[in-house]
């Protein structure tokens, strides 16, 4: 028996001695053990066969007796003597390279079918549904065992991070009532009371409100979510946040708690501590990139134009509110006649009236269909506008102000944006999203931009109930080179204010007792100010692990289509389970 403290490491077992990562040529001589599943087998003459033997460190060259039939992914236990590799036979890729095991015991521990798929990088290319039909033998390659072993790194910086900040992790529950955040619920029929449902938590947000109301005072939890939302690149139906709350902080104790959890998280992933979290405001967001998640990798700014044009006879910027254009950068000669009729086709789609494209000659005048509506003044002050130099596109929108951030945005985004994980981590907080966003087409109210309990802005007050649409609230994001990684708020903890805010919401008290009246009634016994903040783990990690899909970094995801194709979720229900939750299945809808 071996102690503790004579391990070689604490992955030791009874059954190996080493794990196959990890022999160097400090272990020559040495008689060891090491477990796992054969990655490749080839013969070499003279009765001898090399086995590379695999485990999640890595794989060790093992040299066998040829009469052990051992074959791809069977489960084995191999004792042998480490010895360098002869002479030219040195394999600089792996890290065990300059080593291999000699004298082999080996000991078929199961045997195994021949698998689905070649168990490392070549597995990329196979159809995804595949790959997680098997995701078991999909797991044991080295991009998923890295991918979820860097998801458990940020896992336990984060946690260590907010307990040294004096965060307390409590646990919510999962079966809720609804709630109003926005999103599609997932329901659970209760068995007790048939035609009465359990909602499973967006988020645990009303829960960590009443934890403030109930004096935890920090509270965080590495929490479980579910919508039931169309699937994407970034959105999962389940998937984890850290979610936090705090009593009695202003946005900056909020904004610099989370940014120090996320920067404790990137740094145990990254090696790097990335420098602190720049800030700015919606409206800078939305003037400068045209979005509310801005990708701050990549120039190609929008520049305003509004005035450039503000006498013009041409008539389709003469008297638009917003005119706005950006600069292609030595794109112009890659933009023929199709190619601009696809990116006008693109910006009508998102909104746009039409697109207007310059291009700027050698000689430094511009080509386009419109420049003969335009003065030689206003030719000239574009171009100095844009800072446009021969062989840049310029694009310009004119439209209302929304509408030209938009556009332009989208096409930004569209003709620069890398792949969201690489090159470098450009962190930024958004503040000052505004407090209502659109119309409620049914009931020609606002909608909330974040959720109904989320602070107006103190210095906008005074227009609450005149202009609500230009009021801005206490709401802020995390973005992360253009994916949104988190929200959260300072949130509304008096009575009088979140009457307001019903009020303009159009929700009558009778409807917000109604509705939220277990999540108001407790603020009447002594609600602190408080404030919190939710962000996506798996985003972050997906961005950190060098993926764009956040399914590479979830051990058993859904497919875009919702299901999973290992375990057939989601099954039909038997009728006998039906009959006792009191529900009955429609036909399917024709
Ligand atoms: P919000 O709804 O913005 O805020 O969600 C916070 C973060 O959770 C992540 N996220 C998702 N990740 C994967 N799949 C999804 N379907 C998905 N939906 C959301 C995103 C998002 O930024 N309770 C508030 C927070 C608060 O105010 O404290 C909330 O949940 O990264
Ligand atoms: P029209 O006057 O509609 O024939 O448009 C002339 C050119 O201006 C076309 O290239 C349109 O795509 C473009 N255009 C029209 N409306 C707008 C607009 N609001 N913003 C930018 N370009 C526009």
């Amino acid at each position: 028996m071996t102690t503790p403290a004579e391990k070689t490491s604490i992955r030791q077992t009874s059954m190996r001695s080493h794990m196959c990562g990890d022999l160097r040529p400090s272990e020559i001589s040495q008689t060891v053990s090491v477990c796992g599943w054969v990655a490749k087998r080839r013969e070499h003459g003279d009765r001898l066969a090399f086995v590379d033997l695999r485990d999640h460190t890595g794989i060790i060259q093992c040299v066998i007796d040829n009469d052990v039939d051992v074959r791809s992914e069977y489960v084995v236990r191999i004792t042998g003597v480490v010895r360098s590799r002869p002479q030219g036979t040195i394999n600089s890729n792996i890290a065990t390279g300059e080593v291999e095991i000699g004298d082999c015991v080996v000991e078929v521990l199961r045997s195994a079918e021949a698998p689905p798929f070649p168990v490392d990088a070549r597995a990329d290319d196979v159809d995804e549904n595949v790959r997680l039909q098997y995701r078991y033998i999909d797991i044991r390659r080295e991009r998923m065992q890295r991918n979820l072993r860097t998801r458990a790194k940020v896992n336990s910086a984060v946690r260590a991070s907010m307990e040294r900040q004096g965060f307390v992790e409590v646990e919510t529950p999962m079966l809720v009532p609804s709630t109003p955040e926005g999103a599609r619920e997932f329901l659970v029929p209760s068995r007790k009371e048939p035609g009465s449902f359990y909602a499973l938590p967006q988020s645990p947000q009303l829960f960590k409100q009443l934890l403030m109301v109930a004096g935890i005072d920090r509270y965080y939890q590495i929490a479980r979510c579910l919508r039931d939302e169309d699937l994407r690149a970034d959105r999962q139906y389940e998937f984890m946040q850290l979610d936090a709350e705090m009593s009695f902080v202003n946005q900056d104790d909020v904004l610099e708690a989370i940014g120090e959890a996320v920067v404790c998280a990137a740094e145990a992933v990254t090696g790097v501590r990335p420098d602190p979290i720049e800030r700015i405001t919606w409206r800078q967001a939305m003037e400068r990139f045209g979005v509310d998640k801005p990708d701050l990798r990549f120039g190609m700014e929008l520049t305003e134009l509004t005035s450039v044009f503000a006498g013009t006879e041409f008539k389709a910027f003469a008297g638009a509110s917003s005119i706005k254009g950006i600069r292609v950068e030595a794109k112009a000669e890659e933009f023929g006649r199709n190619k601009l009729d696809a990116l006008t086709d693109r910006a009508k789609k998102i909104g746009a009236k039409g697109l207007v494209w310059m291009k700027v000659a050698a000689d430094g005048t511009l080509e386009s269909p419109v420049v003969k509506f335009l003065s030689a003044a206003e030719q000239s002050a574009v171009i100095t506008a844009l800072q446009g130099a021969p062989g840049d596109l310029l694009l310009i929108v004119a439209d209302e102000w929304e509408m030209t951030c938009e556009v332009l945005g989208q096409l930004r985004n569209d003709l620069g944006r890398p792949p969201v994980h690489q090159g470098p981590y450009r962190y930024v907080w958004v503040t000052e999203f505004p407090l209502f966003v659109g119309i409620n087409k049914e009931t020609g109210q606002p909608k909330p931009g974040h959720h109904p309990f989320c602070q107006p802005h103190p210095d906008d007050l005074h227009m609450f109930e005149s202009d609500p649409m230009s009021v801005r609230s206490m709401a802020y994001d995390l973005v992360l080179n253009g994916w949104e990684l988190g929200s959260g708020s300072i949130r509304i903890h008096e009575p009088d204010m979140q009457r307001r805010v019903f009020t303009a919401l159009g929700i009558s008290e009778e409807e917000a007792n109604r509705k939220f009246g277990f999540f108001l009634k407790p603020f009447t016994y002594g609600a602190p100010p408080h404030g919190g903040f939710a962000f996506g783990l798996d985003r972050l990690v997906a961005i950190l692990a060098g993926e764009d899909n956040i399914r590479e970094v979830i051990a058993f995801p859904k497919t875009q289509s919702g299901q999973d194709p290992m375990t057939n979720a989601p099954t039909r229900a038997e009728p006998k389970q039906l009959e006792e939750l009191g529900i009955r299945v429609l036909p399917p809808k024709a």
